[in-house]
C-alpha cells in the first residue's frame, strides 16, 4: 500500500458479505460493487431462497449477465441452509466450487423463514461441510421474543454458537456482521476456525442514528446498530490488524417504499460508497494503514483464496451522496443520502 496525505493505493478489496438481489435491483446495484471490489460473497436469501447448487449456478449466471462487458468481478456463491437440505448438496457444492453455506436462524431477518430452527437438525450436513472444507456463514442472532433486540447477538453466542463450535471444532465459521464487544472478544479468543466480518455502518454509527431527529429507516438493519461502547470495540477490532476481522458490507438494498413504511425492511444500502465509508472509519482511528489488510487480504486468506494483485486508488475528495438511485420506477436510498463522504475510488 502506498499512502500520501490525499491518495492511497491498495490491493483491490473483496466484499465478504453482500446482498445483490435479483432482476431490476440486481441490474441497478451490481456496478457499484463491481467498480470497487474484485470478488464478493453473495448472500442467498432471495425469495425463494438459493437452497440448491443448481439455483446458485443459475443465479451466478444472472449476475455475470448483469455485469458490464469486460468486468472481471467474480461473484462467490453461497447456499441457504434449510433443515431438509439433502446431504448430496454438500458434495455437489464441493464439486462445483461453492465455498460456503449460510445459516439464518428462522425468522431472524429478511427472507429467513425457511432457515434453521435448531442446528442440531442439520448435524449431518454440518459434519459433511466440516469434512469437505465448506465454510459456515452465520447470522448470529437468537429469535426469541423474550430476548431484547439489542441482546440477540450476545445471547446467540452464549447459547448457540458455543455448543455449535464445541460439536464442530474444525468447521470453519464466519460470524457475520458482528455488532457487539462480546462478539469481538469471543472471536478474538476462539481459535483459527472462527473469523468475523464487520460492516461499514456498524463502524460509523451507533444506535442513536436510528432516532436522530425522528425515526430513520435507512439506518435500520439487522443485527441492529448498538451502543457507542460496542461501536468502539468494533473499530478497535477492525483496525487492530488481527486477521480474524475482515470486510463484509452487508449492503442490503430495499426500495424506498419498502423502507419508509410500517414494517419497513431491515438493511442499509452501502454498496454505492462502501470503500469510502470504511476509509472514513479507519481514518477516524488514524489507522488507514490497516485498511488494506482488513479490506483486501484477511478475507481471502481465511477463505483460502489467492489475494488480489490488481490495485485501486482512493482519493480524499468530498463527494455528496445522491438523494436516491433510480431503479426502474422506484428509488433506492443509499446510506447517508444527501450528505457527504470524504473519500472516492478513482
Ligand atoms: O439488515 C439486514 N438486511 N440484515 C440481514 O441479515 C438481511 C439483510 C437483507 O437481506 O435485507
Ligand atoms: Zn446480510
Amino acid at each position: 500500500m502506498s499512502n500520501t496525505q490525499n491518495t492511497m493505493i491498495m490491493a483491490q478489496p473483496d466484499d465478504w458479505h453482500l446482498h445483490l438481489r435479483d432482476g431490476n435491483l440486481l441490474n441497478n446495484v451490481l456496478s457499484f460493487t463491481a467498480k470497487q471490489f474484485a470478488r464478493a460473497v453473495i448472500m442467498p436469501n432471495l425469495s425463494p431462497p438459493i437452497t440448491k447448487v443448481d439455483l446458485a449456478l443459475a443465479y451466478r449466471d444472472r449476475i455475470i449477465q448483469a455485469l458490464a462487458p469486460l468486468s472481471s468481478f467474480n461473484p462467490l456463491m453461497t447456499l441457504y441452509l434449510t433443515e431438509d437440505m439433502p446431504l448430496s448438496e454438500v458434495h455437489k457444492a464441493k464439486e462445483m466450487g461453492i465455498l460456503a453455506f449460510k445459516m439464518y436462524p428462522a425468522g431472524a431477518t429478511t427472507n429467513s423463514h425457511s432457515g434453521i430452527k435448531d442446528w442440531r437438525k442439520i448435524r449431518k450436513i454440518l459434519e459433511s461441510m466440516q469434512k469437505n472444507g465448506i465454510l459456515l456463514l452465520i447470522h448470529g442472532e437468537v429469535v426469541d421474543e423474550k430476548v431484547d433486540v439489542f441482546s440477540r447477538e450476545e445471547v446467540f453466542i452464549e447459547t448457540q454458537l458455543g455448543p455449535l463450535r464445541h460439536e464442530f471444532p474444525e468447521l470453519k465459521m464466519v460470524l457475520e456482521h458482528i455488532t457487539t464487544e462480546q462478539a469481538v472478544e469471543y472471536v478474538k479468543t476462539e481459535g483459527e476456525y472462527l473469523a468475523a466480518t464487520i460492516t461499514a455502518h456498524h463502524l460509523l454509527y451507533n444506535r442513536n442514528a436510528l432516532f436522530k431527529g425522528g425515526l430513520q429507516p435507512h439506518y435500520y438493519c439487522l443485527p441492529i446498530l448498538k451502543g457507542e461502547t460496542h461501536r468502539q470495540a468494533l473499530l478497535q477490532a477492525a483496525t487492530s490488524g488481527n486477521p480474524k476481522f475482515f470486510l463484509g458490507t452487508d449492503s442490503a438494498p430495499h426500495t424506498q417504499n419498502r423502507k419508509e413504511c410500517a414494517f419497513g425492511c431491515a438493511g442499509c444500502f452501502t454498496a454505492y460508497h462502501a470503500l469510502a465509508l470504511y476509509a472514513e472509519a479507519f481514518e477516524s482511528m488514524d489507522a488507514l494503514k490497516q485498511l488494506e489488510g482488513f479490506a483486501s487480504f484477511f478475507g481471502a486468506d481465511y477463505y483460502g483464496l489467492p489475494r488480489n494483485t490488481q490495485t485501486i486508488m482512493l482519493r480524499k475528495v468530498a463527494h455528496k451522496v445522491p438523494e436516491y438511485i433510480e431503479v426502474e420506477n422506484e428509488r433506492l436510498i443509499p446510506l447517508r443520502a444527501n450528505e457527504w463522504v470524504h473519500w472516492q475510488v478513482v
